[in-house]
């Protein structure tokens, strides 16, 4: 029989991403928002969530293509991963994945430790951090579904 677990929903509701810059994806350009969102994979692979994320390497690197294709357009770009996969329903896609606070945190260093220096490997605008970094976070506490 499959397994049933109790469903978490963050009091929060879903977060505006109004604070991350639309200049991003022209500053970067896809080929940088792709590459960041590898390097951010690569550090999943290697951290206390890696069970949650392909071990595959080639399986690895289509769901970081997914994952740059949805930040590309939040970042300001075209609308790949629409076209690609229909309508994002970020939480919805999440709800397979058991995802608590501590596996938020996680993804958080993983994605953090990405961006270290990330103005001189992704030509990251530093003025626009500040507002991508908030969104991270509001945005990872809307992903939380177990407690
Ligand atoms: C700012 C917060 C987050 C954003 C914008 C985000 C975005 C995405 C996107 C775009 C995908 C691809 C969906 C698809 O396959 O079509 C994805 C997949 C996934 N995300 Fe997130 N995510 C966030 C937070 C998290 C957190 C906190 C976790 C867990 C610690 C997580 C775990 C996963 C997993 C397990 C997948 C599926 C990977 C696979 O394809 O095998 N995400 N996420």
């Amino acid at each position: 029989m499959a397994r049933t677990r109790e469903i978490h929903t963050p009091d929060l509701g879903p977060p505006s991403n109004a604070g991350v810059s639309r200049e991003l994806y022209d500053r970067m350009g896809a080929a940088n928002i792709t590459r960041m969102m590898h390097d951010v994979y690569e550090n999943l692979a290697d951290s206390s969530v890696s069970r949650l994320f392909p071990s595959d390497p080639a399986a690895r690197r289509a769901a970081a293509d997914r994952s740059a294709d949805f930040f590309i357009f939040l970042m300001g770009g075209p609308p790949l991963y629409q076209q690609k996969h229909g309508p994002p329903r970020m939480r919805a896609r999440h709800l397979p994945f058991e995802i608590d606070e501590p596996a938020r945190q996680e993804w958080l260093r993983c994605f953090g430790d990405a961006l270290e220096d990330a103005e001189a490997k992704y030509a990251f605008p530093p003025e626009h951090m500040e507002g991508f970094v908030e969104f991270l976070v509001k945005f990872s506490g809307w992903m939380v579904n177990a407690r």
